[in-house]
């Protein structure tokens, strides 16, 4: 069978720290009002914390699932200010992304503490959508694969019991807010490389999706690629007509 036809395809919205209740309502609303629409693709909203209680009031049963953008490694304890992965599945998250770029950027978050995340995440029974990318200067300098390598490291070194149970997230940095998204060629030629990498520890279903500047307008090219699983929408996810154009694509 074509796996393109195996992996389900996925588009979650990442909202980043935007919002607020009221705002939030009418979003909630109106991409409840148009799931349905979209057909055969798998939708989902990472929500600031705060807010993940609104959102799994709004989207239950609705077909959307709903997450967080961040989450602890560690289980509970003296960690101000931190959310724990069971904290997170109280409020019926299915998701956590780790190790977004902007994270690893202004919060100091190293490869190793990404999989401590996606560790955490998984033992309390959500899906860590784990994000990887290159800067701009290493994309420049011709290092995109051996960052991309360095950061799958301590997640493959895992084994493919725990990364099977993984969503993986290409975002090149320089894509993210900018305008400038990766060409679907460019894109495609690292979700291969991560590909082979799960598949060289025999993690062969994993879903790799496209992140950075997705819009309604280049999503379908993107996701013509073999690779391309769906996509991790920032900016676009604000929207709902935008968010539900882009996981109809
Ligand atoms: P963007 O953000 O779609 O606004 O580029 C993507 C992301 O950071 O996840």
């Amino acid at each position: 069978m074509d796996t393109l036809q195996r992996r389900k395809r996925l588009v979650i919205g990442n909202w980043k720290m935007h919002g607020n209740q009221a705002s939030n309502a009418t979003l909630l609303e109106e991409l409840r009002a148009g799931a349905a629409s979209v057909g055969a693709c798998d939708i989902a909203i990472c929500a600031p914390f705060p807010y993940i209680g609104q959102a799994s009031a709004s989207l239950q049963g609705s077909g959307i699932t709903w997450g967080a953008q961040d989450v602890s490694p560690h289980a509970q304890g003296a960690y101000t200010g931190e959310v724990s992965a069971s904290m997170l599945a109280d409020f019926a998250c299915t998701w956590s992304l780790v190790g977004h770029s902007e994270r690893r950027a202004m919060h100091g978050e190293t490869d190793k503490l990404v999989a401590d995340k996606a560790v955490a995440a998984l033992s309390a029974g959500l899906t860590p959508v784990v994000c990887v990318g290159e800067t701009q200067s290493e994309q420049e300098s011709g290092h995109t694969s051996d960052v991309i390598a360095r950061q799958l490291a301590p997640l493959i070194a895992l084994g493919a019991q725990q990364v099977n149970r993984m969503v993986f997230a290409y975002e090149p940095v320089w894509a993210i807010g900018t305008g400038l998204s990766a060409t679907p060629e460019q894109a495609q030629e690292v979700h291969a490389f991560v590909r082979k990498r799960l598949e060289s520890i025999g993690a062969s279903q994993v879903r790799i999706l496209y992140g950075g500047s997705v819009k309604p307008d280049n999503a379908a090219n993107l996701f013509a690629m073999p690779d391309i699983d769906g996509a991790l929408v920032g900016g676009a996810s604000l929207k709902a007509q935008d968010f539900l154009r882009i996981a109809a694509a």
